[in-house]
């Protein structure tokens, strides 16, 4: 959640800044701002998305500058709420949370700080500035030789004069009150103000007392450093870093640096000086689309390639020989993950106990992480993640390995801080995915999932698989199918769409699909919706159920279906609609069935491939009917970096 970026380089530095935040707007897009620092710093920000600081951009000349776009964690989306946050020389822009924010901005006010934002941000600031004040001060005193600084420090320019600047405490260091390289004393100040922070965090800042340098600092959230030919950039993610960079230096947990055009110095928590580690980096940049077309539909329409390019892909840049060798001696899997990640995982438990006869245990990893797990070494740990940086999920990642377990990943983001985690890393090849909504990211983690079942079903109980992997080659022709005769889903969407509720239920694998059809309908229609096993109704929703809702019953697993037709029947007699989404044709005649639509059959294993694509597409054309931005729901960012 949140996006960063800085930029130090010899072009207007706001165009860049601009640029990468436009590529980090799937991490929040609430409020937006950019700092950029010549003899001053110049801030502009605003409540709103990236676009809103288009016009601004010529005004802000600065060669170094950050920027922020925003997913409110403390305090509104308001300008003044907005990033960066300025006090006394410093500018910050910050992702993540400070759990201890409330107790700290006690004590500052105490000493004489004033606050003008709702925000953890400017406590973490005021708690640097005034580290660096006291820094200063001791320096000052022992040091008889003051440098002449040319800083011009007084006061930062608003251009727009809409922002408000910070108030500076009354403690006020003054140009030229010290003599050691300004810029390690900011490195200490940022040191010392982590040691009293708890949360997770990547910050960037700015100083006017160093104008050739961004300050970073990180804790549990992903910050990258590229170096290119004359310029430097850091960044949340990959894609923000500009094509200029080969290479992503990596900053480490409670290290700080100082990035300039052409080096980073680099200091751990005792700030003894160390060098970054590199990785190669493989630009994902996401190509502009006709904007007539949402990232959404576009997504949802490259699910079949998802599908045929992970399954082809499986096990690639994994060590094949090690992983089914350990596989062979498992006797329980635990799958974690949030979201349509976690639903993937209840697909998941079902396919891999039917074809392998494995246990599976599945849950969502904000409760994992806190429930004191019970862990055995004979258990494969998977964490499922299509952006590799969710908070949750890599907590969970780190208490299984803490536990000893072997861990397994799969993830979308190949340079994503999950991957630098876990044993093994399975990749789902689906292309960056930009809207919010996971949709063929959801068909990749599935996609995972199902090789990994015929997989452990060839290793285990020596099941001859290959009739199933020839069927697996017909799949994504069956989904392109569905993709490609989308108009009666279109006109499917209205119906959903009038009614006041809508509950999603299936049995066994569609009980999963029907978690994920659900989320995906209220994730970006704001409608209200339920995922429910078919035979729970009965236990108290159905209480629910009257003449305005529509129960979407997915039945594509033989031996419960005539148990979900039940389910249905019994929400018909109470007044609901039913639309019936089966690959069974036979079902299609029951007198229940109010609208229908009829799937591509295929062995159940393939089915959740099969059976999203209706909910996806038919998610999509509400919303668009109700003329909502698919792409950007309120209230989400597809990246959520913060517990
Ligand atoms: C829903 C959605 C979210 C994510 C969840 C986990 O469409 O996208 O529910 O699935 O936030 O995200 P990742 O997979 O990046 O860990």
């Amino acid at each position: 959640m949140c996006g960063i970026v800085g930029y130090i380089g010899k072009e207007r530095a706001s165009t860049h800044i601009y640029d990468g935040l436009s590529a980090l707007e799937y991490r929040g897009y609430d409020s937006v701002g950019i700092s950029v620092i010549d003899e001053r710093i110049h801030t502009i920000k605003r409540s709103g998305r990236v676009n809103t600081l288009k016009e601004y951009l010529n005004i802000l000349e600065g060669r170094i500058g950050i920027g922020h776009t925003r997913w409110a964690t403390h305090g509104k989306p308001t300008q003044i709420n907005a990033h960066p946050h300025n006090c006394g020389v410093f500018s910050i822009v910050h992702n993540g949370i400070i759990e201890n924010a409330t107790q700290i901005k006690h004590n500052l006010i105490n000493n004489g700080h004033t606050f003008i934002s709702q925000t953890d941000t400017e406590v973490m600031l005021h708690l640097i500035w005034d580290n660096y004040n006291s820094i200063c001060s001791e320096n000052s005193a022992n040091n008889s030789t003051f440098i002449d600084m040319t800083v011009d420090s007084s006061a930062h320019c608003d251009i727009t004069e809409q922002v408000t600047i910070g108030q500076q405490p009354n403690t006020v260091m003054q140009e030229g009150d010290c003599c050691m390289d300004p810029a390690y004393l900011v490195l200490l100040a940022i040191n010392r103000a982590l040691a009293q922070l708890s949360g997770s965090f990547a910050i960037a800042l700015l100083c006017e007392h160093c104008k050739d340098c961004i300050f970073v600092a990180k804790r549990s959230a992903p910050l990258l450093i590229g170096l290119g030919q004359d310029n430097a950039v850091v960044a949340s993610d990959v894609c923000a870093l500009g094509g200029g960079c080969d290479n992503a230096l990596v900053l480490a947990d409670d290290c700080v640096g100082a990035v300039y055009i052409d080096k980073v110095c680099c200091y751990d928590i005792n700030m003894d000086a160390v060098q970054l580690t590199s990785m190669s980096i493989e630009h994902n940049r996401v190509q502009h689309i006709d904007k007539q077309q949402d990232y959404m539909i576009m997504e949802i329409g490259q699910c079949p390639l998802s599908i045929q390019d992970t399954m082809a892909g499986f096990g690639q840049g994994v060590d094949m020989v090690s992983f089914s060798r350990f596989c062979r001696t498992i006797d329980r899997i635990m799958l974690v993950g949030c979201g349509t990640a976690y639903h993937s995982c209840v697909t998941a438990k079902y396919l891999i106990e039917a074809m392998a006869n494995v246990s599976v245990e599945v849950d969502i990893a904000s409760e994992y992480r806190y429930r004191n797990p019970i862990m055995h070494s004979k258990t494969l740990f998977i964490a499922v993640s299509q952006s590799g940086e969710t908070a949750d999920t890599i907590f969970a990642l780190k208490l299984a390995k803490k536990g000893g377990l072997t861990t397994m990943v799969i993830t979308n983001a190949p340079t994503s801080t999950i991957t630098t985690i876990a044993d093994y890393v399975f990749i789902t090849k689906c292309g960056q995915e930009v809207g919010v909504a996971a949709t063929k990211s959801y068909c990749g983690q599935l996609a995972v999932f199902i090789s990994l079942a015929l997989l452990l079903a060839r290793i285990k109980l020596n099941t001859d698989t290959t009739s199933l992997e020839q069927q697996s080659a017909l799949v994504h022709a069956q989904a392109k199918s569905i993709i490609d005769n989308q108009q009666e889903l279109k006109a499917l969407s209205n119906i959903v769409a009038d009614s006041q509720s809508v509950f999603y239920i299936g049995r066994n694998i569609d009980y999963a699909t029907a978690l994920e059809g659900s989320l995906k309908l209220k994730e970006i229609t704001y409608m209200h919706s339920e995922g429910y096993p078919a035979g729970e109704l009965k236990h108290g929703t159905i209480a629910l159920i009257s003449d305005k809702s529509l129960v979407i019953g997915i039945v594509t697993v033989k031996h419960v279906a005539d148990k979900t037709m039940t389910a249905l029947h019994e929400v018909k007699a109470r007044g609901a609609k039913v639309l019936l989404i089966t690959c069974f044709a036979q079902y299609l005649q029951d007198e229940v069935v109010d609208y229908h639509y009829l799937l591509p059959y295929s062995p159940s294993l393939f089915m959740p491939l099969l059976s999203i694509l209706p909910l996806q597409l038919i998610a999509y054309y509400v919303a668009k009917g109700k003329n909502y931005d698919a792409d950007k729901p309120r209230n989400l960012a597809k990246s959520v970096t913060v517990e």
